[in-house]
Order: structure tokens, then sequence, then C-alpha cells
């Protein structure tokens, strides 16, 4: 094996790691679909990184190894035989200097240009929509200026919209993070950051908080809902009509549709609730609550305002200070109408009853 053949035999591994790269654009085993306008120039530079690196790694293992085989000991030598003694060569040293310098230049002007572009803070103009984010332990909060919605657990936006979200925290320091969107940013108390993102592809997509944040951080988990300008115009009027299940819905319906908002509200991020697949530990169980909470309101020493498990239940969410749980701190947001509305709020305690 000549250096002359190992270098063609690298070449052609290279070649293939190249096609690799490029003819597998989705790479779904290494980064899920791209879902935003600002994912392209993210994913790009992530493109040419893997290609330079694995370039770099597959040439210097390669003669790495060819040279270790190349001047191995041979049996008639030595034992102790000393190879020949190799001082400096200028002229590599400069090469292997210059080219990464060259390398770190051109990615820091790729990556100045792509994280511009991202528009980072950037003040939403007229037309932009906007989405004022906020993070608390353990759950999100997306208002919807422009139409007065107000959204937990669940961020819905319209496709191909320029989309400013403003982010905030009522706490601490949590993080906004959706893979498919490439972007992260802090929710941080006492500071609005912003992020701008245009989705280009309907569906949902998981959104998950990605700053350590409290015993329910990895609980924190939304989503997102792109929809079509048609489909997002449908939602926003559903939305604005009070919500609930409908006049005509039968008990069932009521307790099914109940479900739906618990686990849309992301009560189980905090709440244990076996019909809900929800296994949160941060407050209270809400295993058989309804008869916890008719027990509740007929012991000997409660003092509370609520005289029926319904309504001791329906303050609880809008006015959570009102009951504490013994073992429990007063650490629930308060969830007003314009959060969770009264029918949806109705239908939801119907289902908490339920639960024996
Ligand atoms: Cu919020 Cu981690």
């Amino acid at each position: 094996m000549t250096f002359g053949r190992i270098t063609i035999a690298l070449t052609v591994i290279f070649a293939a790691f190249l096609a690799f790269i490029f003819y597998l654009p989705d790479m779904p085993w290494f980064l899920p679909k791209a879902a935003a306008a600002q994912a392209e120039g993210i994913d790009d530079l992530l493109r040419l990184m893997m290609v330079v690196g694995g370039g770099l790694y597959i040439f210097i293992q390669g003669f790495l190894l060819y040279f270790v085989w190349l001047y191995r000991k041979r049996p008639e030598e030595d034992e102790d035989a000393v190879g020949r003694a190799l001082h400096g060569d200028n002229r590599l040293e400069l090469a292997w200097t210059i080219a990464p310098l060259f390398f770190i230049v051109v990615l820091t002007v790729l990556s100045w240009e792509v994280f511009q572009g991202l528009g980072l803070d950037q003040q939403a103009s007229a037309e932009d929509y906007v989405v004022e984010v906020t993070a608390q332990q353990f759950a999100w909060t997306f208002e919807h200026p422009g139409s007065g919605i107000t959204e937990v657990g669940t961020l819905t936006l319209p496709k191909d919209a320029t989309v400013v979200l403003s982010l905030t925290s009522v706490d601490v320091i949590h993080a906004f993070w959706v893979p498919e969107f490439r972007i992260k940013q802090d929710a941080t108390p006492g500071f609005t950051r912003r992020i701008t993102l245009v989705p280009t592809m309907e569906g949902e997509f998981p959104l998950r908080c990605a700053e350590f944040c409290g015993a329910g951080h990895s609980a924190m988990l939304a989503k997102v809902t792109v929809l079509e300008a048609a489909a997002f115009a449908a939602w926003e009027e559903e939305k604005l009509s009070g919500g609930g299940p409908g006049p005509d819905a039968s008990p069932e319906e009521i307790v099914a549709y109940g479900l739906e908002v618990y686990k849309a509200q992301g009560c189980g991020a905090c709440h244990q609730l076996s019909a809900a697949e929800a296994a949160g530990a941060v407050g209270p169980t809400h295993e058989g609550l309804g008869t916890i909470a008719e027990q509740r309101v007929q012991a000997a020493d409660y003092t509370g305002e609520a005289t029926t498990a319904e309504e001791y239940l329906k303050e609880s969410v809008r006015n959570p200070g009102a009951h504490i749980v013994a073992g429990f701190q007063n650490a629930m947001p308060p969830y007003e109408e314009s959060k969770l509305s009264d029918a949806d709020l109705d239908a939801m305690v119907q289902m908490l009853l339920q639960q024996k």
C-alpha cells in the first residue's frame, strides 16, 4: 500500500460521507425536520461544519493508522531500535496554522450572517404576528394580544406568518425550545427576550423547557400547533366563542371534553391523574379527587367558603391560594377566565368530580 493509494482510499470514504450528508438532507435520525424558515441557515451551517469536521477526521485518522502500520517495528529490527528524529517543518506548520484559521474566519462570517437573520431581540413590526410567552414553574402560557386569546400548554400559530415571540418568566430562568424550529431562547424573569420565526410546515411540534428550572422541569412540556391561514382563522373563531363541549353534550362527552382541557392546560406537569396519563408530583394528586373534595368541604375543621365539592374545585383553579393542601405550598398560578373559560373550567371540574 503506497501513500498515493491510501490518499485515494480516504478520498473515496470522504466522498461517501459527503453523499451521506447531502443526499440524506433531512437526516431524520439526526435532526428533526425543519419547520421554520430560520432553520435553513442553521442547518446549512451544521452541514458545512460536518463536512469540514468529518473530512479532517477521516484524513487525520486514516493517515495516522497508515503511518502506525508503515513505521511499525519489523521483526528483524533490534529490540530498542530508535527511529529517525525529525525536527520541525516550517511549511507544514504554516499550513496547519493558516488552514484552520481560514476556516474559523469563514465560519465566523457565515455564523454572523445566520445569527443576524434570526432576528433575536428585534422589535415586532405592525405586520408581525405577536405572541407573549410567559414561562413559570412548570407551565407555558401564550397570550395572543391581537385576538385576546390566551392558551396554556399549546401554542397555536399561523403558517407562513412572521411570528414574534416575546418571552419572559415570572419565577426562574426557563428556555423556549422547539427542535423543529432550531431556535432556543431563555425566558428570564424581569426581561423580555424576542425571537422571530416563520413556521413553514403544518403540524404539531413539541416544545420543551431547555433550562433546568426545578422539580417539574422535565415535565415542562407544551406543543406548538401550526395551522394554515383558513384553519387558523377557524381556530380563532372557536376560541373566541368561549369554548366548552357545546350545549347538547351528553355527560360522557362533557367528561371527555374536560379531560382534553385538563391535558391541554398542562395540569399533569404538576399533578397526578392516571386518566390523563399524568404523573406530576409537584402538587397534590388528583387521583380520587372527587371523593377527596367532598371530604374536604365536610370536614369538621373546614373554614372555606365553597360549600360543595364542585365549588371547592373551581375555586382551587381560579384562586389556588384559597385551599392549600397540607404538605404543599401556595405555588400554583391562578387560572383566570382569560386562560380558562368558564365553560372549559366547568367541563374539567365535572371530569375531576368523576374521580372517585
Ligand atoms: Cu422550565 Cu425547565
